[in-house]
């Protein structure tokens, strides 16, 4: 059965290295993540955060650091107290990544630092780099280790390779050195707590069981929109745009979710191995009836974007799973950026009655993941005397709102100190959503898929309504501020 972690739990004592400590997604997410921990008194005595990256900054230069992001970027208040208890365990190391002498250099620092030899504490090594120098970091961590024999446990966050090939041929790389249990493949989009709850509506609810199956549903449609440009990430984000950066991992995740059947007990290898099952039968595009691509208007005049960039900002695609319950049933995702709102949603269409009316409108459940984390059922009303039809929409939060719920990479880095896996991806995942994705590129550049200008602030290319008109259907725009 479903195994309930009880809240407020301390963890055992680990020592957790930062590779990449300088970088924006240590500062903005992980530091104010390990200060949520702190508050919410998550953390034991004994416990070591050691930032590591090529930048030469002494110990109270990274504290410092460390203590200003917490600041900028918590969505919570700041307690100094807490903040200041919080600093004394954190450390800084300045090396190459490259280097395997600073490698067996930071070993005896750790050493050092906790009085213990590195193999007598658990070690989380959160792979905050980039991607090029991944390979570095974990084999100069595994040469300077026993590395299968210690717990050391292996973060690594998207993106994992460009493409398939390059995917695998990463995981066969590091699977040198470490065992497949040792890694944590994280997906922030699964440390959300409103798409845990797609899960847990659905392994709960049967009333959400006996709708969301497809022989009831007439389509699925998901939107992730955002209201921001490419930001100071345009460098990379031109390299690989749209698919490869939102489709890849967070649509076809919550995709699967929704789709999966959901095992009884939901651990993480019965999870895995059912969003690998959905993952590896969808059926890509291959026609370009079924992509729309995109680009905002502005973006060839961000800095670091090529001025005849054709990158796309939006992707909106029509899929289809081989599956004998989902055969026939589209399923429609969409993403962009700089459009008219910040808005992450599912709509699932529920078939009609034979009898019904074709102008009825159809039962909806639409779950809401940000910012309004909601699920609303559409349903409607006829009442003959006065010859009107009421639609209704019933609407109640999915938030997590008591003490104790915390941002995604408080709760991810929680999972990973518990070795809890249900929140993580696996290897074959990854590299099935990949099979999709590289397709999709496949398809991109073989057919030349033109890329459309829409206007910044816009609701995205207008041509993205013929995916859904092919199978008589149209977007059902939710609104995150109604
Ligand atoms: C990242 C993408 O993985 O997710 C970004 O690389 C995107 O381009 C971001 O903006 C969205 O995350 P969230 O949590 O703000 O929806």
């Amino acid at each position: 059965m479903k195994k309930i972690i009880s809240a407020n739990k301390k963890t055992d004592p680990f020592i957790l290295t930062i590779f990449g400590a300088s970088g924006d997604l240590a500062q903005i997410k992980l530091f104010p993540a390990l200060y949520e921990l702190a508050a919410q008194k998550r953390l034991p005595s004994e416990f070591y955060v050691c930032g590591f990256s090529r930048t030469k900054m002494s110990q109270k230069e990274f504290r410092a650091t460390f203590k200003k992001a917490v600041k900028d970027h918590s969505k919570i208040k700041v307690d100094g107290k807490i903040l200041d208890a919080l600093a004394k365990h954190v450390h800084y190391y300045a090396g190459q990544y490259k280097d395997i002498d600073a490698f067996r250099d930071y070993h005896n620092y750790i050493h050092e630092m906790t009085g213990k030899k590195p193999k007598d504490l658990p070690h989380l090594a959160y792979l905050s780099v980039p991607p090029s120098v991944f390979r570095d970091v974990a084999k100069n961590i595994a040469e300077t280790r026993e590395s299968k024999n210690e717990d050391i446990r292996i973060i690594l966050e998207k993106p994992f390779g460009d493409d398939e090939y390059s995917a695998e041929e990463l995981f066969h790389f590091v699977s040198k050195y470490f065992k497949e249990d040792q890694f944590y493949l994280l997906d922030h989009y699964l440390g959300k707590h409103s798409v845990r709850s797609i899960l847990n509506l659905r392994h709960d609810n049967k009333i959400l069981s006996q709708m969301m199956r497809g022989t009831e549903v007439a389509n699925i449609q998901i939107t992730a929109v955002e209201d921001y440009g490419v930001k100071e990430r345009a460098g990379y984000f031109d390299q690989v745009g749209i698919v490869k950066d939102m489709v890849q991992s967070h649509l076809l995740q919550i995709l699967a979710m929704v789709t999966m059947q959901i095992p009884v007990d939901m651990d993480g290898e019965n999870l895995q191995r059912a969003k690998h099952g959905i993952l590896s039968a969808i059926e890509c595009p291959c026609d370009v009836k079924n992509l729309v691509l995109g680009q905002y208007k502005s973006y060839r005049s961000e800095s670091e974007v090529d001025k005849k960039s054709k990158t796309p900002t939006f992707a909106a695609m029509r899929l289809f799973i081989n599956r004998e319950d989902w055969y026939d049933v589209p399923i429609y995702i969409r993403t962009g950026k700089k459009l008219h709102e910040k808005h992450t949603y599912v709509v699932v269409e529920l078939k009609k009655f034979p009898f019904q009316k074709k102008e009825d409108e159809p039962n909806r459940v639409i779950i809401e993941l940000q910012p309004k984390e909601r699920i609303n059922l559409t349903l409607i009303n006829r009442q003959e005397d006065v010859q009107r039809t009421q639609d209704i929409t019933t609407t109640q939060s999915i938030a997590c709102d008591v003490d104790g719920c915390m941002p995604e990479h408080a709760l991810l880095l929680l999972d990973v100190l518990r070795k809890e896996k249900m929140h993580f991806l696996s290897f074959p995942e990854i590299i099935a959503a990949w099979e999709v994705v590289d397709q999709v590129s496949e398809l991109m550049q073989r057919e030349k898929v033109k890329v459309g200008k829409y206007a910044d602030g816009s609701e995205g290319p207008k041509d993205q309504n013929k995916l859904t008109a092919l199978d008589g259907f149209r977007w059902y725009d939710v609104h995150g501020n109604e």
